[in-house]
């Protein structure tokens, strides 16, 4: 009868069940953490709330009294050796974000991505062997794509530091599986958007920027030709894949790329999105040489690994999103403007 029930109800698993998510303030760890409280799940968030990331209490007001929240930081291996005992799930999301501060302050993205991914590890290794942990990567460390649609097999050369110390971080999780039994996963997520990213400057996305600019009438800039492709996926999504990736057990020990079918040009986008809202502008501007420098050109990844292990596909389509996301920053911009 239980086991028909978990069958049935793969996650009611998560009821009653210790969780802790690191960038838990984030945009995409404080969706995660409304998703796993409604669950019933027991949840601790940790975030060091450093002003550049895109740690934000309002992304959490409403959820405030249901979770417990630390403000640490994982490169503390004292506060993350007591947060993570005693812990069933460990979703780990803290990061530093920007490329482009990859760049002019690499050793803080080292020390974020890789130093602390590692001590975390550590921790679990002396603390709490038996935890399931899903890693948040990123699409980044392909660098330029030599084919399209970029699967797991595809060449990794990062164009940027933030690209070679996420790799690092992703690589920790990987050989901690291999070599002492950790049971971690690794998504690599592609661009992600919604309610509660930055908008404030395009340090974890430029569709924050957009965003924010199109909402107080200013025109939407577009670098270059505006060509370059890219997949997109809406934060519930993402958290449905982080979720799903932390119950299965085909997923452990398993990187997997999360992506989407609708593929779009960065120019069609910002005309999509300027539809959505029902008016504003866009428009092409030189590229900054310091992006220039680390773009990656076209991209969109394969997915299909993340569909056959975790059953997952996106089920938002991008219109739907952006609505959805533009409806979000109309009411609760103020709270994220500055
Ligand atoms: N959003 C995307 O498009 C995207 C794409 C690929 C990968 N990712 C990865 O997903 C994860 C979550 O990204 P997000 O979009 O929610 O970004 P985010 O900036 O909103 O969330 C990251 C959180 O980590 C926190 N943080 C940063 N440094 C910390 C530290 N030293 N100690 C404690 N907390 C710290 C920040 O305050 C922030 O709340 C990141 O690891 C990111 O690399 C995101």
């Amino acid at each position: 009868m239980i086991d028909w029930y978990l069958r049935e109800n793969p996650l009611s698993q998560l009821k009653d069940k210790r969780v802790l998510i690191t960038g838990g303030c984030g945009f995409i760890g404080s969706m995660l953490a409304r998703r796993l409280a409604h669950l019933g799940a027991e949840v601790t968030l940790v975030d060091s709330l450093i002003p550049l990331y895109g740690g934000n209490l309002a992304n959490i007001a409403d959820i405030r009294d249901k979770v417990w929240l630390n403000i640490s930081d994982v490169r503390d291996p004292h506060a993350m050796s007591e947060l993570i005992r005693h812990q069933d799930y460990l979703f780990n999301l803290a990061g530093q974000t920007s490329h482009v501060d990859s760049m002019t302050d690499p050793f803080t993205d080292l020390e974020i991505n890789a130093t602390a991914q590692l001590s975390i590890l550590e921790a679990v290794r002396k603390f709490n062997p038996g935890i399931r942990i899903v890693f948040a990567s990123t699409r980044q460390l392909y660098g330029r794509p030599q084919y399209l649609p970029v699967d797991e097999k595809h060449p990794i050369v990062p164009v940027d530091v933030n690209g070679i110390h996420k790799l690092a971080g992703e690589g920790y999780h990987m050989l901690y599986h291999k070599v002492y039994g950790i049971a971690s996963s690794c998504l690599r997520l592609t661009n992600t958007y919604g309610p509660g990213m930055r908008v404030k400057d395009a340090r974890q996305t430029f569709l924050g920027i957009w965003v924010k600019l199109l909402l107080n009438g200013q025109p939407v800039k577009v670098f270059g030709d505006g060509l370059q492709l890219r997949d997109f996926n809406y934060v519930d999504d993402v958290v449905d894949a982080l979720i799903h990736a932390a119950l299965r057990d085909g997923a452990i020990g398993e990187v997997m790329n999360l992506g989407s079918d609708e593929v779009t040009g960065l120019r069609d986008l910002a005309q999509r999105l300027v539809a959505v809202n029902g008016g504003g502008d866009w428009e092409l501007v030189p590229f900054p040489p310091e992006r220039k420098a680390i773009d990656i050109g076209d991209y969109y990844g394969n997915w299909k690994k993340a569909h056959t292990l975790l059953g997952w596909s996106p089920v938002i389509g991008l219109d739907e999103g952006l609505r959805r996301t533009l409806a979000y920053y109309r009411k609760h911009g103020a709270l994220y403007w500055d």
